[in-house]
């Protein structure tokens, strides 16, 4: 993924739109990624190629890097794995067209579909109204076109759900709740909201968290948001509300007190050190670990842990002094009724030990621990919130160079486009090729920072490597002038827009027998935003 990546790898450096040199996370902003890679640090979206050898069958855009990242993928992987229940949900603003930067999203939607997950696709209708002030008249034609445009690609609306957020009782009923886990100072801390933010901007955010959540309603199961990063802040909040709602807390525990995230694998270390120091290794005591943990090379078990968590740690094994330290499974009781708490104890097997307001429990694992808090949850009224997972691609260069926008005609294509006017726009593109033929040759072109090759990954060449791969290595080796390689292009590009148009069409017929009300007259003022 980055410029001096090896040519046999099809990766495009796309979206290094100039005049950009700051990362902002903002969905209403205009978010340009100047730099993927600060994404990984500042904001902590995982790398995607640490996941990618654990995708069966992985899609195009995620084996040529166009998915660049994640947060907590691995279940939804596992789940895909196993035969397990699953789900994808994306949304859309209609604010305008469908265009080629949106495909990804579809394609990305279509594919968990046809992997085996419940699919949702959602238009966002209350979003566009409140925070960009798009009245309900051309909300209803561009929901329609963005629906059309899914289902055209592949969504399968038997096996999947589409619905406006604005139309979905249940959705707002859920909203409803997640709101009361939120609170202003988070809104203004993540959004930068302040006392001019509409109050129905902030309604669409809670709907959009329900959206999040809006596939685990009936059970609970890993669910991938996927995304460009400028919604990752959301995902953040999403999963961060997922576990507010959740009735216990499960956590690993050594002996009464509690500790951190930190300092747990140090205590860990140490019970599994027993042998070495414990007078006696079927009972190890607190205070006999607290000398362990003070003395031992940490490091060399693998445990990269500061000097001050190492002496929290010991601290806290000392004060406690001839305690056994022995494993247990520790249940918070964190927002569960009475009853529920009851009955989580009666449901524990083995030996266990209650306190106020949390149980011990001896002879159950994690997992198994986490399940059964889940399952009584659910039973007792909880949601049962698995946190959602997401993963994000990269944004597409515009045409003109710069940021592709909806509201610079020339700097996308629409998938509504008449399929000669895609040609032309692909004709006219900027590329990132060199002055003349001669220097072409002697160079190569610049692939990495040219949209039309851009096009090629991220569309053209579908799920054809070789084919993506040949165009770079031309490019890259001076065989291939701009030219004849956008008329390539731009011929393609008009064929895929005929089909795809065609393929609307036909969709026009299933979009009208689902029940989703795309026509009647709403009344309202747009919002100022
Ligand atoms: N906020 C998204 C956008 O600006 C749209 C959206 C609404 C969404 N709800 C969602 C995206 C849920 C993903 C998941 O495009
Ligand atoms: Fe872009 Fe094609 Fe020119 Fe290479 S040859 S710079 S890919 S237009």
């Amino acid at each position: 993924m980055t410029d001096d990546e090896p040519a046999e790898h099809i990766r495009t450096d796309g979206g290094t739109a100039e005049g950009a040199n700051e990362v902002a996370l903002d969905p209403w902003g205009s978010s340009t990624i100047a730099d993927y890679r600060k994404l990984f640090e500042e904001f902590g979206i995982e790398e995607f190629d640490d996941v990618l050898d654990e995708v069966p069958n992985p899609h195009y855009l995620m084996r040529r890097g166009v998915i660049f990242g994640h947060r907590d993928y691995r279940p939804v992987l596992d789940a895909m794995r196993d035969g397990d229940d699953f789900a994808v949900l994306s949304g859309f603003m209609p604010t305008g067209d469908p265009h080629i930067g949106h495909k990804l999203v579809f394609d990305e939607i279509i594919w968990h579909q046809q992997q085996g997950g419940d699919a949702y696709g959602l238009i966002a209708d209350m979003e566009a109204h409140s925070a960009r002030g798009i009245p309900w008249d051309e909300i209803n034609e561009h929901s329609r076109d963005y629906l059309l445009s899914l289902i055209a690609l592949g969504f399968d609306t038997e096996a999947g759900e589409l619905y406006r957020q604005s139309d979905n009782d249940r959705l707002q009923r859920l909203a409803f709740e997640l709101g009361g886990k939120a609170n202003y100072s988070e809104f203004e801390g993540i959004y930068g909201f302040d006392g001019e933010t509409n109050i129905s901007h902030m309604q669409s955010v809670v709907t959009q968290m329900a959206d999040i959540l809006y596939p685990q309603l009936d059970d609970p199961k890993p669910t991938v948001i996927p995304v460009g990063p400028d919604q990752d802040p959301h995902v953040r909040f999403a999963r961060d509300l997922a576990t507010r709602m959740r009735f216990f807390k499960v956590t690993e525990s050594f002996a009464s007190f509690e500790l951190t995230d930190t300092e747990r694998p140090v205590v860990a270390a140490a019970y599994d050190a027993r042998e070495e120091y414990a007078e006696d290794a079927d009972v190890p005591r607190c205070g006999e670990a607290a000398e362990w943990v003070a003395d031992a090379n940490l490091d060399a078990a693998g445990l990269l842990v500061s000097e001050s968590v190492r002496n929290s740690a010991v601290e806290k094994l000392k004060n406690a002094g001839m305690e056994p330290l022995r494993p247990r499974i520790r249940f918070f009781a964190r927002q569960a009724t009475d009853e529920a708490f009851e009955a989580l104890i009666e449901e524990i097997d083995g030996e266990k030990r209650r306190y106020e307001q949390h149980i011990d429990a001896f002879e159950i694992d994690i997992a198994d621990a986490e399940d059964l808090a889940r399952e009584v949850e659910a039973h007792h009224g909880g949601y049962g919130f698995i946190p959602p997972s997401s993963i994000y691609h990269r944004f597409m260069t515009g045409l003109t160079g710069g940021k592709m926008s909806s509201s610079i005609p020339a700097s996308h294509i629409s998938l509504l486009d008449d399929p000669e006017d895609g040609y032309n726009k692909v004709k006219s593109a900027t590329t990132g090729g060199r002055d003349t033929a001669e220097e072409q040759r002697r160079l190569g072109g610049e692939a990495d920072k040219c949209p039309v090759y851009e096009l090629y990954a991220y569309l053209l060449t579908a799920d054809d490597d070789e084919y993506a791969k040949r165009v770079y290595d031309e490019c890259v080796g001076g065989e291939r002038l701009c030219g004849g390689c956008k008329e390539e292009a731009a011929t393609l590009m008009r064929e895929f827009l005929e089909d795809h148009q065609e393929k609307r069409e036909e969709a026009e017929e299933i979009l009208d027998s689902l029940d989703i009300d795309l026509d009647t007259e709403r009344r309202g003022i747009a919002a100022e935003h």
